[in-house]
């Protein structure tokens, strides 16, 4: 049997190695393919693998189709929107995530771009501070909790919003539940996105629900640029000058918004949210661990198609 890790993005060398433990000591062989730059290549390799982990790397119809063995796709990471889900379920093959293991590392990521937003990106000029701020977690599941989570230990009163979490379970995680997405908005200092690319919430995130936040808002996305309407987002940037977006998926109009905003919009250069050794190990040993178990024993207990 055949592993294959294909990341355009790669793993730390120290998480290469613990899956390439994984998957010898099971009596599979591992291949590697990183930082590739033509889908070509990927199609290549794909052809002879009897399982793939990738992790924002996109899975579609076309791979399915180059891949004659496939049984199963694992995407080391939480977002699954990379992946093809009807043209896996076609071809019979099982695609999961490995939730939870990269929460930590997106979490502190999200805390570290609040804090370069409020010290004005480490200029030199008097910022101001997290401590008793208000937060607002827009979704609830693992990264908006480690958010919260380390936020507290900032001194910062959490909310969150969650469409598919009850009230009760938020405050069992010791947050604060708003009953909409608005009165999130309307009550916060800082929004932290965590919700994930779908049909419902792609381009969700505009001037009408920005616009609530009050004066000296800052916006933070750790989660994907489909979700925002860049070009509400930045009239909105544009009338109100207090606003701030910081993100870590580079928008489709980063140009614009480097040009227009170079105090309040930020961006990193690649999304390094999950960029961790320990998230790589994580997610990464993870993903191995499921796809030897669901070819040794059928097992597919975080499977999403
Ligand atoms: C995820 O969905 O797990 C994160 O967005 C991390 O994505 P990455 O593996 O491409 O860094």
């Amino acid at each position: 049997m055949k592993v294959l890790v294909a990341t355009d993005k790669p793993f730390a060398k120290v998480a290469v190695d613990g899956i390439r433990s994984v998957v010898e000591q099971a009596g599979m062989e591992l291949a590697l393919l990183e930082k590739y730059t033509d889908k070509k290549q990927l199609l290549e390799a794909v052809s002879d693998a009897d399982a793939i982990i990738v992790r924002s790397d996109i899975i579609d119809a076309e791979v399915f189709a180059a891949s004659s063995k496939l049984k199963i796709v694992v995407r080391a990471g939480a977002g699954f929107d990379n992946i093809q889900l009807d043209a896996a379920t076609k071809a019979n093959v099982c695609v999961m995530n490995t939730p939870g293991q990269n929460a930590n590392a997106v979490a502190e990521l999200a805390i570290g771009l609040m804090i370069y937003a409020v010290r004005n990106h480490f200029n030199g000029t008097s910022g101001t501070e997290l401590r008793g701020k208000k937060l607002g977690i827009h979704a609830c599941g693992n990264v908006g909790r480690n958010v919260a989570r380390l936020a507290q230990g900032f001194g910062m009163t959490t909310y969150a919003y969650d469409a598919f979490c009850d009230a009760e379970s938020i405050q069992g995680w010791g947050i604060i539940p708003v009953a909409s997405a608005e009165e999130l908005y309307k009550t916060c200092d800082v929004i932290s996105l965590h919700i994930p690319a779908t049909a419902e919430t792609k381009n969700s995130i505009n001037a009408a629900l920005v616009g609530l936040m009050p004066k000296g808002g800052v916006l933070v996305n750790t989660a994907r640029k489909e979700v925002i309407d860049e070009v509400s987002l930045i009239n909105l940037m544009d009338d109100r000058r207090d606003l701030r977006y910081m993100t870590d998926i580079m928008p489709a109009a980063h140009a614009t918004f480097v040009a227009k905003f170079p105090e309040r919009y930020f961006a990193t250069p690649k999304k390094m949210g999950a960029q961790t050794a320990e998230a790589n190990i994580n997610a990464g040993i993870a993903a191995a661990k499921q796809i030897v178990d669901f070819l040794q024993t059928g097992n597919d207990c975080f499977r999403v198609n």
